[in-house]
């Protein structure tokens, strides 16, 4: 494709764009990029079965991806703090026995164990291994596979923490439920029973479901969208909220801090707060549920609090001004970042130069 036929694309594709916003929304963004009509007709045809169908496929998220049978050792020495082996070199071994996945680590009693993975987390940059734990804790073991540089590298293990230091991998501190669980996973109940210290804990799915961005009962969303005109009234659409609620959605997840809600029933040892907004409800506004506590060190999931602070949030510059949030695997199995146009048009649109990769970072 020549320049002028990529710009001629661009412009039209900006046209469309422009319209959108001053309709006050975007409508579902196609794999390909660009935005639909927002006439009727159109919207059906742009929430074609085959592409609701694909968006719902089972995720990679259950891929192992790390290195279980080759370099399958994680050797560190063990944190000068640790009261009992300071110093000593230990060794954690990943291996697969009977097509099921362990990982033999020290837990919280110093002893070594095979800890069997239940669940996985992450097919983009690192990967997580999650082991349940006879009273229904859920933890995320201390080696986790990093995906770009495929190595196996600790994480709140005995390089830095141990046993009972309040930051080791099993202790009740790092209990997934209230670490993780919220932006993890899709209509989670914690249901922790404090007399028997165990949790019953169910959630629909490991990932980002319907119902994360639509509120409960989106499941009904396509019958309701094609049957019952009344139903759909039941269910959030997004691009009819005031757009710092429609952020909101996805600052749930995509922010770094803690809820305003306490962890209860709380026992001695767990974390203060949930590390995501506990309660949230798709509508409501964010700031209710969730204390913004961004960080210095890139870690991830910060583009709320990095947006929050920018000129776009100021002029109303949404993330799904952006970003599509239905492309094919954006949330099942993402691959990078998934923007509505391609490279330095995303920007051009608005602005005769600049630079991409300062999206998040405006201030900085
Ligand atoms: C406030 C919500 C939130 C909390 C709490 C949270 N995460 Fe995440 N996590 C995200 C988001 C959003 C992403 C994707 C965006 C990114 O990586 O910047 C992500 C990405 C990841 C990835 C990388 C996925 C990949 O494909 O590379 C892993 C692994 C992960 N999280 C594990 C965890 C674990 C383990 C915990 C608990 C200790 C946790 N997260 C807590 C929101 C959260
Ligand atoms: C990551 C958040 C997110 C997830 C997950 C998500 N949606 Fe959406 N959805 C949105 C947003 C935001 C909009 C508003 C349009 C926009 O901004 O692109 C929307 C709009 C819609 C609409 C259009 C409503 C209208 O009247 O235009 C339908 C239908 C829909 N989503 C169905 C679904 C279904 C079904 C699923 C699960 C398979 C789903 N969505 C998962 C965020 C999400
Ligand atoms: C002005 C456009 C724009 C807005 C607004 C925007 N993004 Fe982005 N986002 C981008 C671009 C461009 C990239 C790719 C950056 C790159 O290639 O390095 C990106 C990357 C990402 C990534 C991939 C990981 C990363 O940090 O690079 C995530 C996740 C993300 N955005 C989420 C969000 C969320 C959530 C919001 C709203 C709070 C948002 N974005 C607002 C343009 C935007
Ligand atoms: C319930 C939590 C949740 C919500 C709500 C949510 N996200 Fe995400 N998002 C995630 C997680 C977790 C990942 C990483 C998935 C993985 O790698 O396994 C992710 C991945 C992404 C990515 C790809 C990141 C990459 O690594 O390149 C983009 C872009 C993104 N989200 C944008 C959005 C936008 C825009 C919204 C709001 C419409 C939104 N998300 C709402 C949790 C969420
Ligand atoms: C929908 C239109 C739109 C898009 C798309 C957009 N911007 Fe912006 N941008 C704005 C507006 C409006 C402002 C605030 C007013 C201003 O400074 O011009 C702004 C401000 C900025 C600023 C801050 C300028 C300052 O003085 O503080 C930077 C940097 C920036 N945008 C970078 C980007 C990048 C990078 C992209 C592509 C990823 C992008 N913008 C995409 C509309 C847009």
């Amino acid at each position: 494709m020549n320049n002028g036929l990529l710009n001629k694309v661009f412009t039209g594709a900006f046209a469309l764009f422009v319209l959108f916003i001053i309709s006050g929304g975007i409508s579902h963004a196609s794999s390909g990029g660009t935005s639909h009509d927002s006439n009727t007709s159109e919207e059906v045809n742009s929430y074609d079965v085959s592409r609701e169908n694909a968006f719902m496929q089972p995720t990679g998220e259950f891929t192992v991806l790390g290195d279980f049978a080759i370099n399958n050792t994680l050797a560190v020495k063990v944190s000068d703090q640790s009261p009992e082996i300071a110093g000593k070199e230990i060794t954690t071994t990943m291996f697969i026995k009977d097509g099921k996945y362990y990982i033999n680590t020290i837990g919280p009693d110093w002893e070594f164990h095979n800890y069997e993975i239940s669940y996985v987390i992450g097919i983009n940059r690192r990967q997580n291994y999650l082991a349940l734990f006879p009273n229904g804790a859920i933890h995320v073991l201390p080696a986790q596979w990093d995906i770009e540089q495929s190595k196996w590298i600790m994480n709140y293990g005995l390089d830095k923490n141990y046993p009972g230091s309040g930051n080791f991998w099993s202790d009740d501190a790092r209990i997934w439920q209230f670490k993780c669980g919220g932006c993890h996973s899709t209509g989670m109940q914690i249901n922790y029973d404090k007399a028997s210290h165990s949790f019953s804990t169910t959630f629909a799915s490991l990932g980002i479901g319907c119902e994360s961005c639509h509120g409960p009962g989106s499941s009904h969303i396509k019958a309701a969208r094609y049957n019952f005109d009344k139903e759909k009234e039941t269910i959030v659409n997004p691009a009819k909220l005031p757009w710092r609620l429609r952020a909101g959605i996805c600052g749930q997840c995509h922010n770094w801090g803690a809820s305003t809600a306490r962890v209860t029933p709380y026992r001695d040892g767990f974390p203060e707060r949930y590390s995501y907004p506990y309660g949230f409800k798709v509508g409501k506004p964010l700031n209710l549920f969730y204390v913004n506590e961004p960080v210095d060190d890139k870690l991830h999931h910060q583009q709320y609090n990095e947006w929050n602070a920018s000129a776009h949030a100021e002029a109303g510059i949404m993330c799904t001004t952006c970003h599509g949030v239905h492309q094919a695997g954006l949330h099942k199995n993402p691959h990078k970042a998934q923007t509505k146009f391609i490279a330095d048009s995303l920007c051009t649109n608005c602005h005769k130069t600049t630079k991409k990769k300062a999206a998040h970072r405006i201030l900085s």
